[in-house]
This record gives C-alpha cells, sequence and structure tokens, in this order.
C-alpha cells in the first residue's frame, strides 16, 4: 500500500502513511518557469493500493491533484482512492444566482473521474459527497481528534458561531467532557456577519469557539468579542479547515490567546491531525 503524497499536504500524508501502515511514495512534484506544474512518481505501483492526498485548495493545489491522478493510473493499481482534506469551492454548492455554475459538482465530477473512491473531511456541505455519482464517497469527521486535543488544553466550554454549526460543537464537547453553547449569526454577504448578542455562562472560563472554516475570520472576530464582553478568562479559536484569506490570522490574534487547526490546510496553526480519522474509515 502506498500514499503519495501531494505538495499541499506533505504532513498530513506522512501521518496517514504511518496510520495505514503504508509506504510513502518517492515522488518529484515542481513547477516549470511558466508555472505550470511537473509531476513524477518514482515507485512501482502495479498492484498496490494507493491513496493520494491533495487539498484542492487553492486552484493550484487542483491542477497538480489532476496530474497525481493521472500518473498513478498510468500503473495497474488494485485500487485508487483520492483523499481531498480539503475540499475547495464546497460553499458554492448550489446556484445561488441564475448563469452560475454548481462550482463543488464541477470540480467532483472531474476528481472522480480518475479515482476508485474519494474520501474528504468536514465537507462544508454534506450535498457534496452526492456529486460523486459514480464512485463510492464519504466524509471523514475531524470531531474525535479536535476534541481530544481541547480537552488536554483544560478547555472549559466549546462554543459554536451559529446554529448551523451546533451538532459539530456539541459532539466535540462531549469528548472534551464540557458544556457548549451557540451564537446566533447572521451572513450578510462574503465578508459580513452580525451576531446577535446571547447571554453565555463564560465568565472566568477558557471558551474555545470551533468552526468547519476559518476564512476572512470575521464569524470568530464578532463571536470572540461577544466573549470578552461576558468576561470569558481564555479563548480559543478552532478549526478544521484554515483558510485564513488575507490577514486573517493577525486579526484573530488580536482577539484569540490560542488558535488551533487540523492538518487539511497545512499552516502554523496547524495542531490537530485528521489522519487517524481517515486510516479508520480507509478500514471500515
Ligand atoms: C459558515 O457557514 C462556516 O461554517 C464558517 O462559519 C464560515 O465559512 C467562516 O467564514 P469567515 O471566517 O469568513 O467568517
Amino acid at each position: 500500500m502506498f500514499v503519495v503524497a501531494g505538495s499541499a499536504s506533505q504532513r498530513l500524508s506522512k501521518e496517514l502513511a504511518k496510520s495505514l501502515k503504508a509506504k510513502l511514495a518517492k515522488t518529484e512534484i515542481k513547477r516549470f518557469p511558466d508555472d505550470e506544474c511537473y509531476v513524477r512518481i518514482d515507485e512501482d505501483l502495479d498492484g498496490e493500493d494507493v491513496f493520494i492526498v491533495q487539498t484542492a485548495w487553492p486552484d493550484r493545489n487542483i491542477v497538480e491533484l489532476f496530474l497525481l491522478q493521472d500518473a498513478v493510473r498510468e500503473y495497474d493499481v488494485s485500487a485508487l482512492t483520492t483523499v481531498v482534506p480539503y475540499f475547495g469551492y464546497a460553499r458554492q454548492d448550489k446556484q445561488f444566482k441564475s448563469g452560475e455554475p454548481i462550482s463543488a459538482r464541477a470540480i467532483a465530477r472531474l476528481i472522480q473521474t480518475q479515482t476508485d473512491e474519494f474520501m474528504t473531511v468536514d465537507v462544508h456541505a454534506p450535498s457534496v459527497i452526492d456529486w460523486f455519482e459514480d464512485v463510492s464517497a464519504k466524509n471523514v469527521c475531524a470531531y474525535p481528534e479536535m476534541g481530544k486535543f481541547l480537552r488536554t488544553q483544560g478547555v472549559q466550554m466549546i462554543l459554536s458561531p451559529d446554529e448551523g454549526r451546533w451538532d459539530n460543537a456539541k459532539r466535540i464537547a462531549d469528548v472534551v467532557g464540557c458544556e457548549a453553547d451557540y451564537l446566533v449569526k447572521e451572513r450578510l454577504d462574503g465578508e459580513t456577519v452580525k451576531m446577535t448578542p446571547k447571554s453565555l455562562d463564560v465568565k472566568g472560563k477558557y471558551v474555545a469557539i470551533v468552526d468547519d472554516i476559518i476564512s476572512t475570520g470575521n464569524t470568530i472576530v464578532k463571536a470572540a468579542e461577544q466573549l470578552k464582553k461576558q468576561g470569558a478568562k481564555k479563548i480559543a479559536a478552532a478549526c478544521t479547515h484554515a483558510v485564513f484569506a488575507n490577514n486573517a490570522l493577525e486579526r484573530l490574534r488580536r482577539v484569540c490567546d490560542e488558535i488551533y487547526s487540523t492538518d487539511t490546510i497545512e499552516n502554523e496553526t496547524t495542531a490537530v491531525s485528521v489522519a487517524p480519522q481517515i486510516a479508520k474509515m480507509a478500514k471500515d
């Protein structure tokens, strides 16, 4: 069994290879002077079960993923599983206005042409999984690993910034062994959110605000401001997918004491690996 690491998912691929007791394939991945991508797999993959791991964001990593799939397909592999830890474009999962594409469907259709199985992590819209009509597609949950990690940090309360993610927050709180609550958020546009003030039992507590994605950071900043006003002792922001658009991280650091994310998008706040959960799902 081999794991082929895309350049966006090197760290997670190593962890996954360990969890699956698989070999990490030797590869060469580089860019030509015109920025086109070049990949080469320096292994004999004939007859092997192969996992490609590559986050499909930003766009250049999607192209690299397609090239890796094509390279693996040159071998007579036993099975190819494409693991896309963070599935970009998942937030355009329907036509909001006429004339728009269903971007998540467009990406899903391309990925599935070159794989036997597909796995992703904490997909933003579950409907994305349904776009994989020709292959088995699975969504892996990060909450068991995030919950275990936050427990070691002494977190005393979990807060969801909106009702939509309440289920996930509750699951994390169950693993931590603490209480959970949620705020009421209204998204006005891609960059503006409104939080309705709500009384929370946070005075003197270490509270972690948990979300699937942090993009502009506006959701977390608004939530943290409420927690501060209400006397929280310490605030952590924890997410699965650390997109951190523009100066989001800098803005988050002004209002949060700690920022944690998983390795679906590898960055300086990565503290949790989702590899054990991917391996578990792969064995099921
Ligand atoms: C929304 O439904 C998501 O769960 C996140 O809350 C959202 O993507 C965060 O975006 P931002 O960081 O731009 O507020």
